[in-house]
């Protein structure tokens, strides 16, 4: 290897240095008589001029290059007569002795620019040449330094980066498992991981004390917004640790992440509240905190006697009507706003009510007469608006739907009033989230966190009569809006393991069948343990600003978990099912 340089690197320094350069023709351009080459490598770009004056026969090659031929140009820099801001190497060039070409190159089916026209379709069926172009090289290199930066901070920490196995029994992580049929034993599967969550519990079982691991796991589930089927985590377990330990550990980790990748200073410690809190205030367990104000009220008391039989018969069967105060939505009109409408929709409340609060108290809209200047002024005291004029929306329905449905509303009001920060990270621990969760689809309590999240010890007296307001050991990280992480202290002890098992409605057999390999370690010797996974795709995408996730994969899947790059998955040979005794249904 005789290069001597990266494009990307020469600067007036390299005046008059002879330089080897390897990569890929970008354009080459005819003006004057001389051939102008933009050739491009991993670390940027640097003209190079051929002149037929200097050697013919170069010239002459150099004018049967194409764009994305990679080529070896040999050649001496000099100071360009006409500098080109826009580019780094933009004071200096290269001028050609010699050129070789290495590879030819078909014309590339989308352009390697910075700005293409092609659809996200397009260049992930071309991701190849997509990864060349710049703004997606540096995605890489920042989620390279990130990772790196991560490893680098848990080596410091004392913690160990240990493997867990890919071909593994189905951890409960609440998705759905990818299946690999075993051969050798047919009829039985692997389940790939949902993630190492048994696996480092039992690292801390077997004495390593403290653990981690970049890691991808596996889940088979709806690929909405922020969701891979293959994503990665960085894992991390520790022993005799509170969740105190696991937020100054993690705090340490993002302000050295956030230095190191993009050069960001965040300030610690990063705030905590209670989930409660969250859902109180913002109406959801990942506020985006970039957002201000419009906090979410509780207007219950404003509408009983207010004579709105809707409201009042909603509170009187156990429900709540909560609203939200926004001043500078005053002005909208009445399209604006009943368009809002479908937004709580969305989110499964029947409706949205409102009514426009003006100088004086004096209301307008639906709501408006049942709301006498008394009720207007407690409806300003809760929303702490003063005497601004304020479009006030609200809902009413039980409160777990209605809670999401303003909270979801009140981030649709911050974008289209435009007031959601920018270029800013917003972080907040969410603490203290309840052990379980009514799901209506199993018409059952199932875990918030997984089933091996610890409980509040002075909560477990409610895990009969009122098991949604057990509270637990579990946290979650987020930033922006975006939950980057997830974690919890855990049950080390076979009994309590096995109570909570109970409540989930796992019987003692099935929970033996699944988890017994992993209750039987617990016998002997667990020391209580906690932990934390960070979601490296979501965090790539903050720190890059990626507005989708396929954008911070290499190779990622579409939503309907294809990869348009290999087109898997793909059918498979008949002689591949007969050897694994399976046969497709059709
Ligand atoms: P959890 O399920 O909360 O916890 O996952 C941890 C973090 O991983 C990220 N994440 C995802 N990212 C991309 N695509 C997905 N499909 C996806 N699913 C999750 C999120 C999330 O916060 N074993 C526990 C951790 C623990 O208790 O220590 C776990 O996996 O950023």
């Amino acid at each position: 290897m005789d290069r001597t340089h990266y494009c990307g690197e020469l600067s007036e320094k390299a005046v008059d240095s002879d330089v080897v350069l390897y990569g890929w023709v970008k354009n080459t351009r005819n003006l004057g008589g001389c051939i102008f080459l933009d050739l491009r490598d991993r670390e940027g770009i640097v003209q190079v001029v051929f002149d037929p004056a200097d050697d013919r026969s170069v010239f002459e090659k150099a004018s049967g290059l194409g764009r994305e031929f990679v080529i070896r140009v040999t050649g001496k820099v000099r100071r360009r007569p006409n500098p080109n801001s826009k580019i780094p190497t933009g004071m200096v060039e290269v001028v050609a002795t010699g050129v070789e070409v290495i590879s030819r190159s078909e014309v590339p089916p989308i352009e390697v620019e910075d700005i293409i026209t092609a659809n996200e379709e397009t260049r992930f069926r071309n991701r190849v040449l997509d990864l060349r172009r710049r703004p997606v090289q540096r995605i890489f290199k920042i989620r390279h330094k990130a990772v790196q930066s991560v490893r680098r901070y848990l080596d410091e920490q004392g913690y160990m980066e240990l493997e867990t196995p890919f071909l593994a029994r189905s951890t409960p992580e609440g998705a759905r498992d990818f299946l690999v049929p075993s051969r050798k034993q047919r009829g039985s599967f692997y389940a790939l991981p949902q993630s190492p969550q048994l696996f480092k519990q039992l690292f801390m079982a077997a004495g390593f004390d403290r653990y981690f691991q970049v890691v991808k796991c596996f889940r088979d589930e709806d690929l909405r917004g922020e969701r891979q089927p293959e994503f990665t985590q960085i894992d991390i377990e520790a022993s005799f640790v509170e969740p105190e330990d696991i937020y100054e550990l993690v705090d340490g980790l993002i302000s050295r992440t956030w230095r190191d990748a993009i050069d960001a200073e965040v300030d610690l410690p990063l705030p905590r509240m209670t989930w409660q809190e969250a859902m109180d205030r913002f109406g959801s367990d990942k506020p985006d905190l970039r957002l201000n104000g419009m906090e979410i009220q509780d207007l219950s008391d404003v509408f009983k006697g207010s004579g709105f039989k809707v409201f009042e018969s909603v509170i009187e069967d156990g429900g709540v009507v909560r609203g939200l105060a926004a001043p500078l939505a005053y002005g909208w009109s009445r399209k604006q706003v009943q368009d809002l409408e479908a937004v709580v929709k969305e989110h499964g409340a029947a409706g949205m009510a409102w009514v426009k609060l003006g100088d004086d108290n004096v209301t307008s809209g639906p709501l408006a007469r049942f709301l006498n200047r008394e009720r207007a002024e407690h409806i300003r005291r809760l929303a702490g608006i003063g005497e601004k004029p304020a479009l006030v929306c609200v809902c009413a329905g039980k409160n777990t739907v209605t809670v999401p449905a303003l909270g979801a509303l009140r981030l649709e009001l911050g974008k289209r009033l435009g007031l959601i920060e920018r270029d800013t990270y917003r972080f907040a621990w969410i603490t203290d989230f309840p052990l379980f969760e009514w799901s209506e689809e199993e018409h059952d309590w199932t875990p918030s966190h997984h089933p091996f999240t610890r409980p509040r010890i002075e909560d477990l007296a409610l895990l009969d009569e009122n098991p949604g307001g057990v509270r637990s050991l579990a946290y979650d990280i987020v930033c922006n809006g975006s939950e980057i992480g997830g974690g919890s202290i855990r049950i080390h002890e076979e009994d309590l393991q096995r109570r909570i098992f109970e409540r989930l409605g796992i019987s003692s057999r099935e929970a033996e069948e699944k988890f017994g390999f992993f209750l039987r370690n617990l016998k002997f010797g667990t020391p209580p343990h906690g932990g934390v996974a960070l979601g490296m795709d979501r965090i790539t995408m903050i720190l890059t600003g990626a507005d989708s996730i396929r954008e911070v994969i290499p190779f990622p899947k579409t939503t309907t978990g294809q990869c348009l790059l290999t087109n898997a998955p793909s059918r498979v040979d008949e002689r591949q099912f007969r050897e694994l005794g399976l046969e497709l249904l059709r």
